[in-house]
Parts: structure tokens; sequence; C-alpha cells
């Protein structure tokens, strides 16, 4: 690790925050639209019903949509020395869509590295057995930044079926494995076997427990089972 994050106190403070979780997966497919957002919140769901304590963040801050995908409502975050997110099916959540007011966030390169480190630092999770982390598409600055703050997360990474989400898939593991991120391995989505494309999952979007009955979540629920969680 560089020896420049160590002495960075901000990102000692987001070590701090995250000193009581077991495991930290983002789950991200350096592709836009494969599914990333859909399975981080469905895995989410999935863990919390098993009875493990379970958290998400969304950390797309350019196309943040967990919250309408976990119909998030009203609910927001508690003020107690930092921010204590609000739970959804024993999920606890955190999103910058809480603080974007509905609105599209327009922030670039050093503001949105500034923007994540400050979500990280003030979220308090507690004991956590997962903190499932949905990753913005692409590895850009806000995914590298990400895995510089958080290095000891393990990357899910999701692709659809075809030839392009494959080749990048490869040069994605190339570079993860190149910065000793430890990949806990490949999802298939909108596949003919792994996880299959489902008409029923957009329906379901902001009803938690309409999401854990689909399709989706019975294909999700075996796959992940396949990679030991
Ligand atoms: N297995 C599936 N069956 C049917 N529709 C799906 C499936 N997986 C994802 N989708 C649909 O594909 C679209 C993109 O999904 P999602 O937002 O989860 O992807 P993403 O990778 O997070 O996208 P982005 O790169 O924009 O963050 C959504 O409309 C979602 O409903
Ligand atoms: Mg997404």
């Amino acid at each position: 690790m560089d020896i420049k994050l160590n002495l960075d106190p901000k990102i000692s403070a987001v070590q701090g925050r995250l000193a009581g979780v077991k495991r930290i997966i983002a789950v991200s497919g350096f592709k836009g639209g494969v599914g990333k957002s859909s399975v981080a919140c469905v895995l989410a769901l999935l863990l919390a019903e098993r009875g493990k304590k379970t958290g998400l963040m969304d950390l797309d801050f350019n196309g943040a949509c967990d919250d309408i995908i976990l119909g998030l409502g009203a609910r927001f975050p508690q003020e107690i020395e930092g921010l204590e997110p609000p739970v959804i099916n024993g999920v606890k959540f955190m999103t910058p869509a809480f603080f974007a007011r509905n609105k599209a966030v327009n922030l670039r390169g050093e503001e949105i590295t500034s923007a994540i480190l400050e979500l990280l630092t003030v979220t308090r999770w507690q004991q956590l057995d997962y903190l499932i982390l949905d990753m913005p598409p692409g590895f850009g600055d806000a995914a590298l930044d990400i895995i510089r703050f958080i290095p000891q997360c393990e990357v899910l990474l999701v692709r659809t079926p075809g030839a392009l989400s494959q080749n990048i898939i490869a040069k994605a593991e190339a570079a993860l494995r190149d910065l000793c991120v430890k990949i806990l391995g490949e999802l298939q989505n909108m596949a003919r076997a792994a996880v299959r494309y489902d008409d029923s999952l957009e329906v379901a979007y902001g009803k938690p427990r309409e999401l854990l009955k689909t399709q989706f979540a019975e294909d999700l629920e075996r796959e992940i089972k396949k990679l030991g969680l």
C-alpha cells in the first residue's frame, strides 16, 4: 500500500468507520447497465434475510439509483456522532441521494473524490457481517478512489453474456490484479443460465419484499452460494 495513504487522516478515518465490518464486497462491472445496482441491492436484501448484519452503500455519485430500487421513501440518516444509516428490510442503507435532493449530481474530478471520502468518513456502520458497495460504472477516478480508500474490498464482477462485456471484464481483472485487489468472482447477468433475464425485476423495484420473490433473487441466491457467500 502507498505510504501516503497511511498519512492521510481522512483515509484513516474511513478505515476507523469500517473497523467493525467483516467483509466488504464491491459490486462492479466496469461497464454501464450490466445490472450492478440491481445485483448490489438484491444481494444485500438476500444476506439480510439470512440474518446477516448487512449494509449497502451506493457509491455511484453521478447515477445513484439504489434508493429507487429499495423504495427509500422519506427515510433519512440520523445524526449520532456521524450519520447512522436508515434500515430498509434489515439492510442499513447509505446513498448520496440523501443529499442530492432529487437533482442530478454534477460533481467532477477532485469534487467526486472529496464527496466519496466525505460519505465514507461520516457513515457509522458499526458491526456488520457484510457491507455491499454499489460501484460506479467504468474504471475511472471514482472506482479507483474507492479501491484506494478501501483496499480490503473484494470485487464481485457483474457482466452480461456478450463479447464486449467479456472483453472489458478480462481487462478489469488484470487491472485489479495489478492493484492487488481480491476478486471474489464473476456473475453473469441477463444470461440464459446463471442470473437470467427477468421481466418481473423492473416491476418489483421500490418493493424490497417483492424483489426477494423474483426469479432474479432466486438465481442470485444460487449463484452467490457458488461464490462462497
Ligand atoms: N436480470 C435482469 N433481468 C431483467 N432486467 C434486468 C436484469 N438485470 C438488470 N436489468 C435491467 O437493466 C437495467 C440496468 O440495470 P442496473 O441499473 O442494475 O445496471 P447498472 O450496471 O447498475 O447500471 P449503471 O452502469 O448505469 O450503474 C435496469 O433497467 C434493470 O432493470
Ligand atoms: Mg448502477
